[in-house]
C-alpha cells in the first residue's frame, strides 16, 4: 500500500515523545554513525572484503570472540580464512587481524571454538590461561578433513596443531563443519555435516576422534531439500505444562537450498542425547529456527558465562549471496539471539525453541529517541496509525516493542518506511505471519532475490494478544513474534533510508474485525560502527 495515499489518523494526543535537547553525548555518538551506503549501525558486518557463515564463538575471560569465514581479497566467496571481531558485551564488536589463514592442507572452512579448562589437549603453557582451541574444516585436494588450532593467549594468536588433519574419511565428500562440546563426564563430542545427515564423534583430547552415531539418513527426518550444514547440539530446560522441569537436546541443521521461504535456512529437532545417540522426538514437521530469506549457519557460543544458549547466523542466503549491492563489504551477521525452549501445551509438536534479543542489546536504545503509549487503543479497519512522528524523531535504526489483540481474521502491518514510499512490513494476515519486501527498493539486483519479496510462517498459537519486536537497521529487519516463537529475519536495500513506523490495519472496511493496540515503544537506536576512514 502506498502510505502517501493514505488516510492517516493522528494519535499525536496519545503520544508521548521525550526527547531532550542538547545531550551532547548521544548527538556525538549519532553524527559519528557511518555515512557509507546500506552499511549496519548495530550489526557485524566487515569493513572490507567478503564474510559468510559465524566460526569459532566462545567466551572467555571477559569477551565473546566472534570468527567468521572470511575472503580478505574480495567482495565474493573464495579461498576461506577466519576473520575475528570480539566483543564484551554482545553489542558493539571491534574487528581483530584474520585468525586463521589457509595453509597446505587447505582453505579454513567452518567449525567451533571451545576453551580447554582441563588441558585435556596438552596444548597448556601458562597455568592460568585455558587454551581456546578452534577445531575446523580444511578443505582442500584431499577433499574435506577436520583439523584443530590452539591459542595460549586468550585467541589473539592461533598454533596449528602438527598432526592435522584429525578427523577424516576418504568416503565422504560433503564432510564439515564440527561443532564441539564438552559433555559432563569429560568428554568431547563433535556433530559434523556428513551429506543430508548428522554425524557424532568422540574424543578425551580434540587430537583423536570416532564416531559415535548418526542421525538425520532417513528422509522423514527434517527437510531434505538440500545439503546439510553447520550443525549444533546444546541441552536445554524445558519447563512443561505440568510443572516439571526436563532437560532436552537441541539439534540445528542448516540447509541449502530447502528453506521454507527458498534457499538457505537453518531447521531444528528437539530430543535427547545420552552421550552416544541423538534421538529426535518423532515430529512430522520441519521446525524452522527462523522463517525469513536471511539467517543461516546460526550457531552458539560456547561457554557463554550466564549459562545461556546465544545463537548469532549469517544474515544472507546463498540464493543471491554473492550479489547483495553493498560496496566495500559483503554479508553480516543476525543480532545475538537468546533461544529457549518453550512447552506449547498441545498434543502434536508441543516443545517448541524460542529466539528473542538477548537483553545486551537494550544498551542500544537511545533514551533521548523515545516514543511510547502505554493506553490502549482501537484502530478500525482501513487505518493507518504513524507510530513515529516525522516532524520529530527519524532513525534508520529502531526498535519496536508493541503488544496487539486482534480479533476475526483481521489483516495487519507494521512497516517501517521512508518519505519516499519505500517501506518494509511484517503483517498478519489470517492464520500466517507475512514479511514482505516487495518495495524496499533496490529488489532487482539478482533475479533469485527478486522471487524472495515475500515470506510467510504459520502463527504457532491462537492467543488474541500478540506481541511483537521488531528489530530496523539500515539494511535489515528482525522480528521476534509471541515472544520468539516465530522469528523472521530479512534484508533488504531501499534507496533512502527507511526511518519511521506505522501500523495499518488492512481488514476490509465495514467488517466487524477490531485490532486493538494495548502499548508500543520505539526506540532510536545508538550506532556503534561509525564512519571509517578509508586509506
Ligand atoms: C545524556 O544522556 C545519557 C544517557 O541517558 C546520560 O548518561 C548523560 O548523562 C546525558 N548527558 C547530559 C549532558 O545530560
Ligand atoms: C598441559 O599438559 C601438557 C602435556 O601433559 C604438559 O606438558 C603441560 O605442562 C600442561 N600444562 C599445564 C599448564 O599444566
Ligand atoms: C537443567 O536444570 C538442572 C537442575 O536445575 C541443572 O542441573 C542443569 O544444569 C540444567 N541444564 C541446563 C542445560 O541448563
Ligand atoms: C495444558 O493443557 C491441559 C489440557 O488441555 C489443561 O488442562 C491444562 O490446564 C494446561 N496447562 C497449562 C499450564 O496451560
Ligand atoms: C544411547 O542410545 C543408543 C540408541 O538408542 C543405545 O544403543 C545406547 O546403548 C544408549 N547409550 C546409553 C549410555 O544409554
Ligand atoms: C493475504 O492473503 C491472501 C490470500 O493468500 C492474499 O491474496 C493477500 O495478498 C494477502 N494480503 C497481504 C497484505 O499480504
Amino acid at each position: 500500500m502506498n502510505f502517501i495515499k493514505t488516510a492517516v489518523v493522528a494519535l499525536l494526543a496519545l503520544v508521548a515523545l521525550h526527547q531532550s535537547e542538547g545531550n551532547s553525548t548521544f548527538q556525538t555518538q549519532q553524527n559519528q554513525c557511518t555515512r557509507e551506503q546500506h552499511r549496519l549501525r548495530y550489526h557485524v558486518s566487515p569493513a572490507e572484503h567478503w564474510i559468510n557463515d559465524p566460526n569459532g564463538m566462545v567466551y572467555y575471560d571477559g569477551v565473546y570472540h566472534l570468527f567468521y569465514q572470511y575472503h580478505p581479497y574480495d567482495t565474493v566467496w573464495g579461498p576461506m580464512h577466519w576473520g575475528h571481531t570480539i566483543s564484551t558485551d554482545l553489542v558493539a564488536w571491534t574487528e581483530l587481524p584474520i585468525a586463521l589463514y589457509p595453509d597446505e592442507i587447505g582453505d579454513i572452512f567452518s567449525g567451533s571454538s571451545v576453551v580447554d579448562f582441563t588441558n585435556s589437549t596438552g596444548f597448556q603453557t601458562n597455568p592460568d590461561i585455558a587454551p581456546i582451541v578452534a577445531i575446523y574444516t580444511s578443505a582442500g585436494g584431499e577433499g574435506q578433513r577436520q583439523s584443530i588450532a590452539y591459542s595460549n593467549d586468550k585467541a589473539m594468536t592461533f598454533t596449528k596443531y602438527e598432526g592435522n588433519p584429525v578427523l577424516t574419511d576418504p568416503n565422504s565428500g560433503d564432510f564439515r563443519d564440527p561443532k564441539v562440546r564438552k559433555l559432563l563426564n569429560g568428554k568431547w563430542v563433535m556433530a559434523l555435516a556428513v551429506g543430508n545427515k548428522i554425524e557424532f564423534f568422540g574424543s578425551d583430547d580434540l587430537k583423536t576422534w570416532n564416531k559415535l552415531s548418526e542421525f538425520g539418513a532417513d528422509p522423514e527426518q527434517g527437510s531434505h531439500g538440500g545439503v546439510w550444514e553447520c550443525p549444533d547440539l546444546f541441552p536445554l530446560n524445558v519447563t512443561l505444562a505440568a510443572g516439571v522441569t526436563l532437560e532436552m537436546w537441541v539439534l540445528i541443521v542448516s540447509i541449502n537450498p530447502g528453506g521454507p521461504n527458498r534457499g538457505s535456512a537453518a531447521q531444528y529437532f528437539v530430543g535427547d542425547f545420552n552421550g552416544t545417540h541423538f534421538i529426535s522426538n518423532p515430529w512430522v514437521n520441519t521446525q524452522w529456527l527462523d522463517w525469513g530469506p536471511d539467517n543461516y549457519a546460526a550457531v552458539t557460543f560456547s561457554n557463554e558465562p550466564q549459562n545461556r544458549v546465544i545463537a548469532m547466523g549469517w544474515m544472507n542466503n546463498w540464493l543471491y549471496a554473492n550479489n547483495l549491492p553493498t560496496v566495500a563489504w559483503r554479508g553480516q551477521m543476525t543480532i545475538p539471539r537468546t533461544l529457549e525452549l518453550r512447552d506449547l501445551n498441545q498434543t502434536s509438536n508441543p516443545i517448541r525453541l524460542t529466539s528473542v534479543p538477548t537483553s545486551e542489546l537494550e544498551a542500544l536504545r537511545n533514551p533521548l529517541e523515545y516514543v511510547g503509549n502505554n493506553a490502549e487503543f482501537t484502530v478500525p479497519p482501513q487505518t493507518v496509525i504513524q507510530l513515529t512522528e516525522q516532524a520529530t524523531f527519524k532513525n534508520p535504526a529502531m526498535e519496536l516493542e508493541i503488544t496487539l489483540e486482534i480479533t476475526e481474521q483481521p489483516g495487519f502491518s507494521l512497516c517501517a518506511y521512508n518519505a519516499g514510499g519505500e517501506e518494509i512490513c511484517f503483517g498478519f494476515n489470517e492464520t500466517r505471519w507475512y514479511l514482505d519486501r516487495s518495495k524496499t527498493g533496490n529488489t532487482g539486483f539478482n533475479q533469485e532475490y527478486a522471487g524472495t519479496l515475500y515470506a510467510t510462517a504459520p502463527r504457532e498459537i491462537t492467543a488474541e494478544e500478540m506481541k511483537i519486536r521488531v528489530f530496523l537497521d539500515v539494511s535489515s529487519f528482525e522480528v521476534f513474534a509471541d515472544d520468539g516463537l516465530t522469528s523472521m529475519t530479512s534484508l533488504f536495500y531501499a534507496n533512502e533510508p527507511l526511518d519511521m513506523l506505522y501500523l495499518n490495519h488492512w481488514s476490509d472496511a465495514g467488517s466487524s474485525a477490531t485490532l486493538k493496540v494495548k502499548n508500543f515503544k520505539v526506540w532510536g537506536l545508538v550506532c556503534w560502527v561509525q564512519e571509517r576512514t578509508k586509506n
